[in-house]
């Protein structure tokens, strides 16, 4: 037996005016939508995104629930999927998410789901260079270069 580990590499920023000018401008979207678009009257846990394509086009989403709880969709999923639909031979170069209630960001960056992790990695692959992942807290914002670093050992039909 040997015992192996893993490494997480990921950058953290103290406030939003730190990031690049194109990272801000797609963390101001993902706010805007988890402002502006989140349907959440279950949970109140209001979340947005945001994707940047290749042709610099931001597409937003929101958390949307339902009635019936599995009808419902993610923040990051919405977006990806609505992107995915108008822009099908754009690249996804980064997403940002922010979760928030009661119209306050949380201090805590929020964390993408283990299904939107994997919608990720999918989109990763489909494009064929790093998707980034930028999580959105009032305190800190964490920024990673690619999907496999919150996903490790994500899964690839191409290696078996
Ligand atoms: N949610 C997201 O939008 N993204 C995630 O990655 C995790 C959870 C939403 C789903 C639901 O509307 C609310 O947050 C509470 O779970």
């Amino acid at each position: 037996m040997t015992k192996q580990q893993i490494t997480i590499n990921f950058e953290s920023y103290a406030s939003l005016d730190e990031l690049s000018k194109e990272d801000h401008e797609l963390c101001n979207a993902a706010i805007k939508a988890m402002n502006e678009s989140s349907y959440a009257p279950y949970s109140k846990f209001n979340v947005g995104a945001a994707v940047r394509l290749s042709n610099g086009v931001i597409v937003p989403g929101a958390n949307q629930e339902n009635l019936a709880f599995p009808s419902g969709l993610c923040a990051e999923r919405t977006a990806m999927f609505a992107a995915s639909a108008q822009y099908p031979n754009e690249r996804m170069c980064t997403i940002a998410l922010v979760g928030g209630q009661n119209g306050e960001i949380c201090p805590s960056p929020a964390t993408p789901c283990g299904a939107c992790r994997q919608v990720m990695a999918e989109y990763q692959t489909k494009g064929g260079k790093n998707l980034a992942v930028i999580m959105i807290g009032a305190n800190v914002i964490y920024r990673f270069e690619k999907v496999d670093d919150i996903l490790p050992l994500i899964f690839d039909s191409l290696k078996f």
